[in-house]
């Protein structure tokens, strides 16, 4: 758990439902307040209401990764209403490979727009925010199908998978991981991707018993890192992950 005198403040993307709402309800738990993330408002609102804790009220916040108003918007709310953010778990994210009646062109640009540079552009918006933390965090949800190195070994689990948008999506949030880590190390800003493993939700129409409170322990793991935990790695909840 981060050594803080006041209560840590967390936003998390993509957080109504699956494993985003998993990670804000685990923080919540732990004491952190979290800024539940929801492109609709109002049910964000429900949501939140649901699963705050006597010491942590669970905040719904606007914010859709792909509509810079909302990022832009957010900033400000977090700046004017809290003047930092401890942080910051990127999870919202998308998989189209499975819907044979778009082309290549949309499923990649709507997977990359949200995977990618809606991540990217969310994250900039709030480094000055993290700066403002004694330890900023930040948590890329991503997966290990985006792993080239596994990808080349014969014997892996997944070597059969070719989702082609979804694991390059993946596989830029990772190169994105290893740049914001190394742009931020001199501002005690810890960024990590982590693999929640493959979990029954909407994205992956339930498939597995795996639940999202169980993918969500890594995620929340790497957000609370003490200051001497890593920067610039990939892990699920085994072991330290090749890129
Ligand atoms: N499930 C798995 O097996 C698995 C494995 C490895 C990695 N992951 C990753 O884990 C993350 C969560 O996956 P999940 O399975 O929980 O997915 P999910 O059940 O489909 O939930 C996705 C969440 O992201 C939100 N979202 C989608 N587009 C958004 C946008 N542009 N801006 C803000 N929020 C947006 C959704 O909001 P709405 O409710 O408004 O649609 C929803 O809350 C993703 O990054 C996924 O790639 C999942």
């Amino acid at each position: 758990m981060i050594m803080t005198q006041s209560q840590p403040i967390a936003l998390v993307s993509g957080a109504t439902r699956g494993i985003g709402l998993a990670i804000a309800q685990g923080l919540a738990r732990k004491g952190v307040k979290v800024l539940l993330g929801a492109r609709n408002l109002q049910s964000g609102q429900k949501i939140a209401t649901e699963i705050s804790t006597p010491d942590a009220q669970v905040e719904a916040v606007e914010l859709d990764t792909t509509n810079q108003a909302t990022i832009d918007n957010l900033a400000v709310l977090i700046s004017e209403k809290y003047g930092r953010l401890d942080i910051l778990v990127n999870n919202a994210g998308i998989s189209l490979d499975f819907y044979p009646d778009l082309s290549v062109r949309e499923k990649l640009s709507r997977t990359l727009a949200t995977n990618v540079v809606g991540t990217a552009a969310l994250t900039d918006a709030m480094i000055p925010l993290l700066e403002k933390s004694a330890h900023g965090r930040i948590v890329n949800v991503s997966s290990v199908l985006a792993s080239f190195t596994s990808r080349g070994q014969t014997d892996w689990i997944y070597k059969d998978v070719a989702m082609p948008t979804y694991q390059a999506s993946k596989a830029a949030l990772n190169s994105l991981t290893l740049s914001y880590a190394k742009l931020l190390a001199d501002k005690n800003i810890k960024v990590n991707a982590i693999c929640p493993g493959l979990t029954a939700t909407d994205a992956t129409n339930h498939y597995g018993d795996r639940t999202p409170d169980q993918a969500a322990k890594i995620a929340i793991t790497y957000a609370l890192l003490e200051d001497d935990g890593p920067t610039g790695t990939f892990a699920n909840e085994d072991s330290a992950l090749s890129w």
